[in-house]
């Protein structure tokens, strides 16, 4: 009787049938998208997110119900916009915010080149802008004057823009703050001093660090909803409200109105960097980023900080978030949700590579083909390779699901012992792990299966040899909730030889001086290891499947 049915009409059926209330699955945006920020427009929502050295920077989704999301662009994706030559792993696009006046989207947005305990060179913030959200081509920035970041603009109702961000006292005591002047907005100048507005909730001390700071006008009263207390497990939202822009605040009695941390048992941990939106029926809604330790263990959380979306309500003029209980991946009775996820297939055909693939910072110039070899994504190697503070021929594209397989197979025929391409499992420069084909002395033809890991233990190689010169490799990477497995087959028919299993941890605790921001992406990459190669590195499709385990 079923079998005419689609597969979503026949599980909404199933779920019909079992009488399972319905309910939003969380996170709405799975793998890594941090510090969301939500706008409504009409009928249309956007939700922005930080992609630090990633290039394009700030991904752009849009929804029409709050539970179906499609990526529609990047804010930035022009080297005249962010370019990104050198700059450190978790430096670069830093927390946007999304907001609309008089037919121009605004994209706010801290971009930090340098990593360096110089106050002077922390980072300055600008804005982008664009009248059409669809059309992909948003400003040149418009730097503001102040040194801070999470930079927020706020529209009054007399026409004053107010530029509020995060900023610190000093190099030494590092105390930060939430400060606001109003600004030019065509130059982004500065029209009134730095004012500190506020310290925040917690006690004042480095870790205590207010940030993240959205400035709304709702029924007659100002609101601040800020971030404090680290973007770990301490993270948490809370909300103040005032007569004007500036304060002076009153606290909310609630706060947090946003906490997982009181209890580390959660699955759900280190929810904050909140802002809120109206929906077309009136009903208020809030985006958060949230972690999802696997196991309870937080070395297991390789995904990052991830999008999830819970519902308002009012209570003496104060918002309750989801109903005052911690965030949680279902939430029973809100929206209506099968599930987000879905398996993704690429097999190369067309000619443009979709927008949900990356660079690591913004490439010198093209280095991937989807012509030249038609049917195949063709990737001509530099000198530098995965890991390299600088632009490698490397693709990635993010994990989405703890439990996830990706499969590429590779025509590849090294010229050298240097002449290396493959595919990996990659967090950033000192946290990637790569299977790759790399040749022999030069003239020989044999060819080895090189796998690299590297990480907080170092960096850890060994070679499996192939048995031919030319024939296509499969390479595979199986995601569980704790480890990843590594392996490769040579041939169409051959099974698959996972040689290397390495725990997930890698690709979350850095080695010393490390950051972890971002999360884990599936990569494939073609390299000379620091000559030019001549190799041709074609990849005949990228598979990502989502398993249950
Ligand atoms: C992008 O916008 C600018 C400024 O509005 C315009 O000059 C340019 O032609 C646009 N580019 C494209 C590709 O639409
Ligand atoms: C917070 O700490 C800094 C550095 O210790 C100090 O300069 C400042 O006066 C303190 N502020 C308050 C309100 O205690
Ligand atoms: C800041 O104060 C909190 C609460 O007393 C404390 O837990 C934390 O360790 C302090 N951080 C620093 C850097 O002193
Ligand atoms: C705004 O005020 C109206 C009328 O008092 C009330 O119905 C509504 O709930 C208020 N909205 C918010 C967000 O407080
Ligand atoms: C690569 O091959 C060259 C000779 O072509 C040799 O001198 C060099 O030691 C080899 N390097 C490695 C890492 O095997």
């Amino acid at each position: 009787m079923f079998r005419n049915l689609g597969l979503r009409t026949l599980l909404l059926l199933l779920v019909f049938l079992r009488g399972v209330a319905t309910a939003l699955i969380n996170p709405i945006l799975p793998g890594w998208n941090p510090d969301p920020t939500i706008l409504r427009v009409g009928s249309d929502y956007f939700i922005a997110t930080s992609t630090f050295e990633y290039f394009p920077g700030h991904p752009i989704y849009h929804s029409k119900d709050l539970v179906n999301w499609k990526l529609i662009g990047h804010a930035l994706n022009r080297p005249s916009q962010l370019s990104m030559l050198g700059t450190p792993s978790d430096a670069g696009v830093w927390a946007p915010g999304l907001r609309f006046h008089r037919g121009w989207y605004y994209l706010t947005s801290t971009t930090r080149y340098v990593y360096t305990a110089e106050l002077r060179l922390f980072p300055r913030s600008f804005y982008v802008k664009t009248q059409n959200i669809f059309s992909n081509n948003w400003s040149d920035p418009v730097y503001f004057d102040a040194l801070g970041y999470d930079a927020d603009l706020f529209w009054d109702t007399n026409g004053d823009v107010y530029n509020t961000w995060s900023g610190i006292n000093n190099a030494v005591d590092k105390i930060y703050g939430i400060w606001q002047n109003k600004i030019e907005l065509e130059t982004g100048n500065s029209l009134t001093a730095a004012q500190l507005i506020f310290k925040g909730t917690l006690p004042n001390n480095s870790s205590a660090r207010p940030e993240g700071p959205h400035i709304y006008f709702i029924n007659g009263t100002y609101y601040l909803l800020i971030a404090e207390g680290g973007t770990g497990n301490e993270h948490r939202a809370t909300i103040q409200r005032g007569p004007s822009p500036s304060g002076p605040w009153e606290n909310n009695p609630a706060n947090p109105v946003l906490f997982n941390g009181a209890d580390l048992s959660l699955p759900v941990q280190a929810t904050g960097h909140a802002d809120m939106v109206q929906g077309t029926d009136g009903r208020w809604w809030g985006t958060a980023l949230a972690v999802r330790p696997q196991g309870g263990n937080f070395d297991h959380q390789q995904l990052g900080r991830e999008t999830f979306l819970y519902p308002i309500l009012w209570k003496d003029g104060w918002p309750v978030f989801n109903n005052g209980d911690p965030l949680s991946t279902h939430l029973p009775g809100v929206l209506a949700d099968i599930s987000p996820l879905s398996a993704y297939t690429n097999q190369f055909n067309s000619h443009t590579l979709d927008q949900t693939f990356y660079f690591v910072r913004t490439p010198y110039k093209t280095f991937h083909s989807l012509t030249a070899q038609p049917g195949f994504l063709r990737l001509l190697a530099n000198a530098y390779a995965p890991g390299d503070r600088d632009s490698a021929a490397l693709l990635l594209r993010k994990q989405t699901s703890y439990s996830e397989e990706f499969e590429t197979q590779l025509f590849f025929r090294p010229q050298s012992n240097l002449t290396e391409a493959g595919a990996g499992i990659y967090y950033g420069d000192t946290m990637h792990n790569e299977i790759g084909i790399v040749g022999d002395t030069e003239g020989s033809g044999a060819r080895w299966v090189v796998v690299r890991t590297v990480g907080a233990a170092g960096m850890k190689t060994q070679s499996f040899s192939l048995k031919t010169p030319d024939e296509p490799v499969r390479l595979k990477i199986v995601a569980k909730p704790t480890s990843y497995a590594l392996g490769y087959a040579e041939g169409a028919a051959a099974e698959f030889n996972f040689p290397v299993t390495i725990d997930s941890s890698a690709l979350t605790i850095p080695p010393p001086g490390g950051f972890f921001f971002k999360g884990a992406a599936f990569s494939v990459y073609s390299t000379g290891n620091g000559k030019p190669s001549l190799a041709l590195a074609d990849f005949a499709y990228w598979r990502q499947t989502p398993t249950t385990s």
